[in-house]
């Protein structure tokens, strides 16, 4: 697109570069609702958008990052682009130490893949921090189908005419916002390949305008995926597709691991404060037991000496369901809405999880489940067997 291009928006407005850099951000963002691609463009170009300030990390990350340690670049201003995430997200420790390291270095050679299995909280985490950096976001949820224009952009009829309008990698390489590929290695290789360029932050050509895009310095590419492009070894993911080794070698890999019991208890506390510390315990360890059993036969190959698989405490049962965090959440949110003193605790298990379970993982599951509920699954929270049985 030129650099000149004026638009007029209302029969008496005239919108251009300059009487842009002249409005408010309100005005900026208000022109938006055009739905204009030329004057998006204007707007999302305006240098007020990447200006950046220094704050302390501690403040932006309280109260994960201590007050007072170190300083981090982030954007003045709230873009429109900015996305509001989940309150009440915790960051595990080390995921958050290692993409605030690579987000905040001073040069950018390989670009960011989370990784882990599904429900970790991969894509929360990427939408937390960027919201706590005031930075604009593009999420794309890769697809099987989705075509090379998604990324680039096309040609579109507006107003009778056919103007271009950026596609999301596109706007957010050339107007430095954070570009998360959300389940990545869902794509085809057609796809996949057109970003090889994007995700090492060199110039790239738009196949339809032949227009060059240069990175702006905010630029961040990011995506998640279940594997780390290595295809799915477990029969889990089967939609996963092994990445081009090209592609991998553009990334630096970061793995998202279920969170720790305690981040665990400190997000279920948080967030559902009626729900007896009893069982929330309950709760974390029965999720605990469930990965077990899902990855048993991993964790088997891995050990070396009977004392290590000693050591793992291996439940004996094997699952194929994944019990995340995800359903961990749900979980204590069907209860409180149930009734957490009224319905027992298998009614909003069933309906988050147990309904959904395989005839194969069926008895396995209710066999964990008894093992760490007993018969307090079938009553509400705070029932309480001692009392039970002196009734
Ligand atoms: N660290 C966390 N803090 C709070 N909630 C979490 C956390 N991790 C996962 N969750 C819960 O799990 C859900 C799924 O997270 P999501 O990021 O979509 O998982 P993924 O992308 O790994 O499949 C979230 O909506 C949230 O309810
Ligand atoms: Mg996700």
């Amino acid at each position: 697109m030129t650099n000149t291009a004026t638009i007029t928006a209302q029969p008496t407005q005239v919108i251009n570069r300059e009487t842009a850099s002249q409005m408010s951000n309100e005005q900026l963002v208000k022109l938006l609702e055009l739905k204009n691609p030329m004057i998006e463009d204007i707007v999302y170009s305006d240098p007020r958008w990447s200006e950046l300030e220094l704050v302390d990390a501690g403040e932006v990350f309280a109260p994960h990052i201590p007050k007072g340690m170190f300083k981090i670049q982030r954007p003045k201003h709230r873009h429109p682009k900015c996305i509001d995430s989940n309150p009440t997200y915790i960051p595990q420790r080390d995921v958050l130490r290692a993409i605030l390291a690579w987000w905040c270095a001073p040069t950018r050679k390989l670009s960011l893949f989370m990784f882990g299995e599904t429900g970790t909280g991969k894509t929360e985490m990427l939408l937390w921090f960027a919201d706590r950096m005031n930075w604009p976001v593009s999420l794309t949820a890769v697809n099987e189908s989705m075509r090379p224009e998604k990324a680039q952009g096309s040609y579109i009829l507006f107003n009778g005419k056919t103007p271009y309008r950026y596609g999301s990698v596109a706007s957010a390489m050339k107007y430095g916002w954070c570009q998360i590929m959300d389940e990545c290695d869902k794509g085809s290789g057609d796809f996949l390949s057109k970003l090889h360029t994007p995700a090492e932050y060199k110039p790239w050509q738009l196949d339809d305008t032949g227009e060059i895009i240069t990175p702006h310095k905010n630029f961040r590419f990011c995506a998640t995926a279940n594997t780390n492009g290595g295809g799915d070894m477990t029969g889990r993911y089967h939609t996963s597709q092994r990445l081009d080794e090209a592609f991998r070698r553009r990334f630096a890999f970061v793995e998202c691991d279920y969170p720790s019991a305690a981040v665990e208890d400190s997000i279920l506390s948080a967030s559902y404060p009626d729900i007896s510390k009893g069982t929330r315990h309950k709760m974390i360890k029965l999720a605990g037991q469930m990965r077990l059993a899902l990855r048993a036969p991993q964790l088997e190959a891995k050990a070396t000496t009977a004392e290590a698989l000693k050591k793992l405490a291996l439940p004996d049962e094997r699952l194929s369901c994944a019990f995340s965090t995800r359903v961990l959440v749900a979980w204590a949110d069907y209860m409180t809405i149930f009734g957490v003193k009224n319905v027992p605790l298998r009614e909003s298990f069933d309906f988050v999880f147990g309904n959904s379970l395989d005839e194969a993982d069926e008895p396995a599951v209710y066999a964990i489940v008894h093992r760490i509920f007993g018969e307090s699954f079938d009553h509400p929270d705070g029932w309480n067997e001692a009392n039970a049985s002196g009734k």
